[in-house]
């Protein structure tokens, strides 16, 4: 049997993972999972049954009660939340500000590394997140890590809220977030945001969409079985 290929992106927030990893998923026939979006889900799940993240018991019973599913359309990943589509909710501001402290707990990362390492067994994936290419898929054979001008990522995520409607955060909120967030996770001591040595850099301040997908295929494609 072919052994299945794992793509790994990894890199701040609102750095354009995302975009290039469903491009590079929909371009290859890959399966695209938003690793962000599981984190996401459980905080949610967390605000709305008001888990107290201090109290690993609580945690570890909140976990037990969570099912995440993705379910992908046009390759854009819509994922559930015990049956409900929350991938709207779980870009919002209640969500992005809780999610640094959820997604730093222990038992809440062994939970998520043990379920995406299951998505990625035997299936072809691009995976994108904070720890894929250093913890989730250490072994990866391509592996990017991502990064951009800090006020641009602000602008890119505020245009993104702007265009689902949210009209009542600031530019200035959303660039403060996403510091706080960049600083959470990498220095959190369970898996933090860090390039793994073999991680290709790639840096897309000035570059536009169709230029880092040609960046990255060319990377891939020695990995392709053709
Ligand atoms: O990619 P994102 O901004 O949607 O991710 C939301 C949060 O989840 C982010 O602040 C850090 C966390 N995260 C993580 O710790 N590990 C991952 N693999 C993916 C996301």
């Amino acid at each position: 049997m072919k052994k299945n290929l794992v793509i790994a992106i990894d890199g701040y927030s609102s750095c354009g993972k995302s975009t290039l990893a469903k491009a590079l998923a929909k371009k290859l026939g890959f399966i695209y999972i938003d690793s962000g979006a599981m984190y996401r889900a459980v905080t949610l799940y967390f605000l709305r049954n008001n888990i107290n993240v201090g109290d690993d018991a609580q945690v570890a019973d909140a976990l037990q009660h969570i099912e995440l599913n993705f379910h992908s359309r046009d390759y854009e990943s819509h994922i559930t939340l015990n049956g409900e589509e929350v991938s709207d909710e779980i870009r919002l501001m209640p969500v992005s500000e809780n999610v640094s402290e959820v997604s730093a707990h222990k038992l809440v990362r062994h939970e998520m590394v043990k379920q995406q390492q299951r998505m990625g067994k035997s299936k072809n994936i691009v995976m994108d997140g904070r720890d894929i290419g250093t913890t989730v898929f250490p072994d990866a054979p391509v592996k990017f890590f991502m990064t951009a001008d800090p006020k641009i990522r602000a602008e890119r995520r505020f245009k993104e809220l702007e265009s689902k409607g949210n009209n009542t955060t600031t530019l200035e909120e959303v660039f403060e977030n996403l510091a706080h967030r960049d600083y959470a996770d990498t220095t959190r001591k369970e898996s933090p945001l860090v390039r793994a040595d073999d991680a290709i850099i790639l840096d897309n301040t000035d570059l536009t969409q169709q230029e880092q997908l040609d960046f990255a295929l060319e990377k891939v494609n020695p990995f392709l079985v053709h």
